[in-house]
């Protein structure tokens, strides 16, 4: 019995499959490469000396999708692939809401005719808007403020009506927080298209000589130094805890909701000093304007992820910087052409 892991040669679906490979699951890989490049799973199979099967689908397409229904003994899956670039979502709102919806469709529409009603859901902390007070938890209320995150919070809604239609459904939403760092081998990590939108694929090209400096995006917010707090979180934590949430959707059904943070806000110089320290390479900076739709503060509180899944955090931000610059320098053109 497999578990089907959709967009697995992303940056966070990369390091899920290694988790679920050294656990000794068997995973099946679905990914159209729209974000990503066959060569990751090449990796992915290095670092793990494991052989798994991947397929080149898109899930908007049904019927190739059903093949792998067909061709496989599918019980459970990690539903990654969605399109994730918040500007982007704005200028092209169509292809977010058709690609992460309607891919989800034919996904839970599959995964329910064939009998694998187990799903863990990359949500995100976008959810919680702009939230009235940090550290934020579960219940805090959600809103949303681009159509990116938009299709989380309609697909969490989805997965959640899925389960009162038929609760045989086992449902779990993880919403990350900032994920960040790479795998300790330095073979896997993120692989930005052009010139990086998030913080620390920047800093990680500023810190190895790619691009002259980083533009901080305002010091005038209410936090300790004005720049923007966030909770950022090792990747390699982070797909840990999709093990842990699948293991406890094989055993209960519901819907259940986790924030997967490390409860720890650092704010942009923050980063930069602790990337600084922990590499030993210079990161110079600009102060500039503000990002339109930039929030102060916004971190976890990552207490219910430990009690109910017996999850948490073991990485600290000076591994984050470390293992980030490692993939960097390793790659200085990620995965190439
Ligand atoms: P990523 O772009 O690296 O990985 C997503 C993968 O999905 C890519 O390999 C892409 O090719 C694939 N994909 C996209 N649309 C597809 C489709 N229609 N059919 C098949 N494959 C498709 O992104 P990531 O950073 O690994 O993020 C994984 C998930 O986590 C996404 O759903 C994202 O929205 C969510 N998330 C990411 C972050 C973050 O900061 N990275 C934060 C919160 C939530
Ligand atoms: N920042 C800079 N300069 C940069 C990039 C970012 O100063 O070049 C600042 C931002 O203003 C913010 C912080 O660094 O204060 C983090 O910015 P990121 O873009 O790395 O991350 P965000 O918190 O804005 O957004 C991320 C994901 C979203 C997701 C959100 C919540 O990109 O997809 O976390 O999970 F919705």
């Amino acid at each position: 019995m497999a578990i089907l892991i959709t967009g697995g040669a992303g940056y966070i679906g990369t390091h899920a499959m290694v988790e679920f490979l050294n656990a000794g699951r068997e995973v099946i890989c679905v990914d159209n490469f729209s974000n990503s490049k066959p060569c990751a799973l090449e990796r992915v199979k290095q670092i793990t000396g494991k052989d798994f099967k991947s397929y080149e689908v898109d899930l908007l397409d049904y019927d190739a999708l059903e093949k792998v229904f067909v061709e496989n003994k599918i019980e459970s899956c990690i539903h990654f692939a969605g399109l994730k670039a918040v500007g982007e979502s704005c200028e092209k709102p169509l292809l977010y809401y058709h690609n992460n919806l309607t891919g989800t469709f034919n996904l839970c529409a599959l995964l329910q005719k064939y009998g694998a009603k187990k799903i863990v859901f990359s949500s995100s902390a976008t959810v919680y808007g702009k939230p009235a007070s940090v550290p934020i938890t579960e219940d805090f209320p959600l809103s949303t403020t681009n159509p990116y995150g938009e299709t989380k919070l309609m697909i969490e809604r989805i997965l959640k009506d899925l389960h009162a239609a038929d609760n045989e459904w086992s449902v779990s939403i993880l919403r990350y927080f900032n994920p960040i760092g790479a795998h300790k081998s330095g073979l896997i990590g993120e692989d930005p298209k052009g010139i990086p939108n998030n913080l620390l694929p920047y800093v990680a090209q500023v810190a190895t000589g790619k691009r002259p400096y980083l533009s901080i995006f305002g010091d005038d917010y209410n936090t300790h130094d004005g720049t923007g707090v966030r909770d950022y979180i090792h990747v390699v934590d982070l797909a840990k805890a999709h093990l842990k949430a699948i293991e406890r959707a094989e055993k209960v059904s519901g819907v259940e909701y986790f924030n997967v943070g490390t409860g720890v806000g650092y704010s942009v110089l923050d980063i930069v000093k602790a990337y600084e320290a922990a590499t030993g390479a210079k990161v110079p900076y600009k102060i500039v304007a503000r990002r339109p739709g930039d929030i102060d503060e916004c971190y976890a509180n990552p207490d219910k992820a430990y009690r109910v899944l017996g999850w948490r955090a073991e990485n600290n931000i000076e591994d984050m910087c470390r293992d980030s610059y490692r993939w960097q320098s390793n790659n200085p053109d990620g995965y190439g052409e």
